[in-house]
C-alpha cells in the first residue's frame, strides 16, 4: 500500500500506517519494509506515540542504536499521515497527524457500522486466492452434563467459548459451535428408573433440568444406604476369607442385595441403552430433548446459539472400537487387570501424563475413549483447520492425554489442530438464597439485584420502557464482564455486590457508557446527512484527537485478540475508551455548541458508540439504549 490509502477498503487502519511508515523508513535505514512493518509495535499510552519502533530490534548493534534513531528521525521525509518520529533513547515514536486521521477514521466507522473491526481476510485459507475458502474451526464449549448442575466451570466455558466463536467469525473464519453434552453413561439408567419411581410428567414438561436433577439427587439418596450395606458385607467377606472362614452365606447375601439394588437396575437399563434397545432409548431421548430445549432458552439470553447439539451419546461404538483396536495394534495400549490402558509414563517425555484408561474391565467405554472417537468424527465431518476445547483447567490432564494419544496413534495432523482453551476456577458462586444449581438461578438473582439498583434513581427508572428486561440484560452483562475481567487462567471470587456496582470497571458501567452515548444522540437530533457533511478538522481538542486515535485502533485490537485469545484484551480496550469518553463530555459538549462544531462532535460520538457497540457484541453482550 502506498501513499494514497483508502480507509474504506482497508479492514485495519493501523495497517495503513504500518505500511506507510515502513515504506518511508526502508530506503533511509537500508532495512526491508517487511522487517520494519513487523516490528512496529503498540505503545502503552498515547503520549508515547501511536506506534513505536525499537531500533535494536532491527539488528542494529546496541551501541549504535541511539545514534541511528536520531539519524533515521532526521532523514524521515515529510508525510501527509505521520509526524517526524520522536526519538526516545533507542526508540522511535510515531505520532499520527490528527486531521488526516479523523478524516480517515470517523467516516469509515460511520459507513462500516457493525463491520468496523471485522476482517474477513484473516480467515481465508489462502489470502491470495479466496476461492480456496475459509478456515474452519470447531469449537466445543459449555458442554454441560444432563441431570447434573450447571456449575461455574460450565458458565465460564459458555462465556469464553461464545466470545471466541464470535471473534473467529469476525476474523472471517467459518465457525462450527458445538455443544458436547454429557448425555451418556450409567447415570441415565439410574435416571430413567428413578423417573418411573419418582417422576412427574408435569414437572418434567415445566422444568426438565430442575426436575431431572431433583430425582437424580433423590435416587442417589435411596441408593446410598444400599451401597453402604453392600460395602459392609463385602468388607466382612474379605475379613472372613482372610480368617479362613466359610463365606458362602455372605456371598449369597451380597448377591441378593446387589441384584435388587437401584444401582444394578441402572446398570441393566444402561446396558439396554448401549445395545440400542428402542424402548430404553426413548425415555433417555426425551430427557435429552427436553433438556436441550431448556438450555436453548438460557443460551439465547446470553446471545449464544449452537450449530450442533452433540454429546457423548453421539460417538458411535464403531468409532471407539476402531480407536481401541488401533491402539492395541500399534502397541500403545496394554492390558491391566482386565482393563485396557495407555501407559504414558514409559516415555520420559510423556511421563507426567500418567496412565490413561481407555476401556473398563466390563468392556464399557469411557470419557476419554469417547473423546478420541469424537475427535475423529469432528475431523471427518467438518474437515476443520482448528479444533478448540473450552474446558476448565481441572481437565488439563484429560485433554493433554487426549491430544497426546491422538498424536501417538499417528494422527499428529489432528493433534496439531487441537487446542485446549483453559480457565481457572470461580469461588463462591451462589445465589442470595443459597448455593446455586443452575445458570438460570444465578441470572435471575443478578437481574433482581440490578432491578433494585435501577430503582434507586426514580426519574431515570420511569423512562425505561421495559425495566424488568433491562434489569435482566444488565444482570447478564454484570456476570459476563466480571468473568472476562481477568486473564482466563486466573480464577476469581464471584461477588454479586462488586459486579453490579456502577463504580469501577463493571458491566453496568459499560452499559451506562453506551446508554449515555445513545442519550446524547437522541438529544442532538442530527440526521445522517448532517453527520456526513461534518467538518472533522474542527475536532481539534486533545480529548477529541485522543478519542479518534483510540477508535482507529479497534480493528488492530481485534486482530491482536486473535493472538491472546483473551476476552480481557477487548474488555480493557473498551474500558480505556469509555474512560476517555467520560472525561470528554465536559470538554466536548454537543448540545449548545455552534452548529458546525456540534455536527463534528456528534459524528465523533456516533463513531464511538458504534465501536463500543461492536466491542460489546463481540463479547456477547446486549448493549442497552436506556437504563
Ligand atoms: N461434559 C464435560 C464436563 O462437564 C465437559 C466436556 C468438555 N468437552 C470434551 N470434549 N471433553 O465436565
Amino acid at each position: 500500500m502506498g501513499h494514497n490509502p483508502t480507509a474504506l477498503e482497508a479492514s485495519n487502519p493501523i495497517d495503513i500506517y504500518r505500511s506507510h511508515i515502513s515504506e518511508l523508513l526502508a530506503p533511509i535505514t537500508g532495512k526491508s519494509a517487511k522487517d520494519i512493518y513487523e516490528r512496529l509495535s503498540w505503545t502503552q499510552t498515547f503520549d508515547k506515540g501511536d506506534l513505536g519502533l525499537a531500533v535494536p530490534s532491527l539488528r542494529v548493534p546496541p551501541k549504535e542504536a541511539s545514534a541511528k534513531a536520531s539519524e533515521w528521525s532526521q532523514n524521515f521525509p515529510d508525510s501527509d499521515l505521520v509526524e517526524k518520529p520522536v526519538v526516545a533513547g533507542t526508540f522511535l515514536q510515531f505520532f499520527f497527524k490528527p486531521h488526516p486521521l479523523s478524516k480517515l477514521i470517523v467516516p469509515s466507522i460511520l459507513q462500516k457500522k457493525t463491520l468496523y473491526g471485522t476482517n474477513p481476510k484473516l480467515g481465508l485459507r489462502d489470502e491470495a486466492d479466496p476461492t480456496k475458502g475459509k478456515k474452519r474451526m470447531v469449537i466445543d464449549f459449555s458442554s454441560p452434563n444432563i441431570a447434573k448442575p450447571f456449575h461455574a466451570g460450565h458458565l465460564r466455558s459458555t462465556i469464553i467459548g461464545g466470545f471466541l466463536a464470535n471473534l473467529y467469525e469476525a476474523a472471517g473464519w467459518d465457525v462450527v459451535r458445538l455443544n458436547y453434552l454429557g448425555d451418556w453413561g450409567r447415570q441415565f439408567g439410574l435416571l430413567a428408573n428413578a423417573f418411573q419411581m419418582l417422576g412427574s410428567e408435569e414437572k418434567l414438561e415445566k422444568d426438565p433440568i430442575g426436575h431431572l436433577y431433583d430425582i437424580y439427587v433423590e435416587i442417589n439418596r435411596i441408593s446410598k444406604p444400599e451401597e453402604d450395606e453392600i460395602k459392609e458385607k463385602k468388607d466382612a467377606l474379605t475379613q472372613a476369607s482372610a480368617n479362613g472362614k466359610d463365606t458362602t452365606e455372605l456371598e449369597k447375601e451380597i448377591q441378593a442385595l446387589e441384584s435388587k439394588s437401584v444401582n444394578e437396575k441402572a446398570r441393566q437399563y444402561f446396558k439396554r441403552m448401549e445395545e440400542g434397545d428402542e424402548a430404553a432409548l426413548a425415555t433417555w431421548r426425551r430427557f435429552r430433548d427436553l433438556s436441550i430445549q431448556r438450555y436453548k432458552k438460557t443460551y439465547s439470553r446470553l446471545n449464544i446459539h449452537y450449530d450442533v447439539y452433540g454429546g457423548e451419546s453421539t460417538v458411535e461404538l464403531e468409532r471407539m472400537d476402531r480407536a481401541v483396536k488401533q491402539l492395541e495394534e500399534s502397541g500403545l495400549s496394554e492390558e491391566s487387570q482386565g482393563a485396557i490402558i495407555v501407559d504414558l509414563t514409559k516415555n520420559p517425555k510423556t511421563k507426567k501424563l500418567g496412565k490413561a484408561l481407555v476401556r473398563k474391565r466390563d468392556g464399557s467405554s469411557l470419557y476419554l475413549t469417547r473423546d478420541i472417537g469424537e475427535a475423529y468424527k469432528r475431523v471427518e465431518v467438518y474437515q476443520p483447520d482448528k479444533l478448540v476445547y473450552v474446558v476448565a483447567s481441572q481437565q488439563e490432564l484429560h485433554l493433554a492425554q487426549l491430544f497426546k494419544i491422538l498424536e501417538l496413534m499417528g494422527h499428529s495432523d489432528i493433534a496439531e489442530k487441537c487446542q485446549h482453551i483453559s480457565f481457572g476456577m470461580v469461588q463462591g458462586m451462589s445465589t442470595r438464597k443459597g448455593t446455586v444449581k443452575f445458570l438460570d438461578d444465578i441470572l435471575r438473582d443478578v437481574g433482581e439485584k440490578m432491578h433494585e439498583v435501577m430503582q434507586t434513581n426514580k426519574t431515570k427508572y420511569e423512562q425505561v420502557e421495559n425495566p424488568e428486561q433491562t434489569a435482566d440484560t444488565l444482570g447478564i452483562t454484570a456476570v459476563m464482564v466480571q468473568d472476562m475481567s481477568g486473564k482466563r487462567i486466573n480464577g476469581y471470587e464471584f461477588s454479586l455486590d462488586r459486579m453490579t456496582s456502577f463504580e469501577g470497571d463493571t458491566g453496568p458501567y459499560l452499559q451506562y457508557a453506551h446508554a449515555r452515548l445513545c442519550s446524547i444522540t437522541r438529544k442532538a437530533g442530527l440526521s445522517a446527512e448532517d453527520l456526513e457533511s461534518a467538518d472533522l478538522s474542527l475536532l481539534s481538542e486533545s480529548h477529541a484527537i485522543n478519542l479518534v486515535r483510540a477508535l482507529s485502533s479497534w480493528p488492530d485490537v481485534v486482530q491482536n485478540t486473535l493472538k491472546t485469545q483473551e476476552p480481557v484484551t477487548v474488555l480493557s480496550y473498551l474500558f480505556k475508551m469509555t474512560h476517555m469518553l467520560s472525561s470528554s463530555y465536559e470538554v466536548l459538549q454537543v448540545v449548545g455548541s455552534e452548529p458546525e462544531i456540534k455536527k463534528a462532535r456528534m459524528a465523533l460520538y456516533k463513531a464511538a458508540r458504534q465501536v463500543l457497540n461492536n466491542g460489546m457484541k463481540l463479547l456477547g453482550l446486549n448493549p442497552v439504549e436506556r437504563m
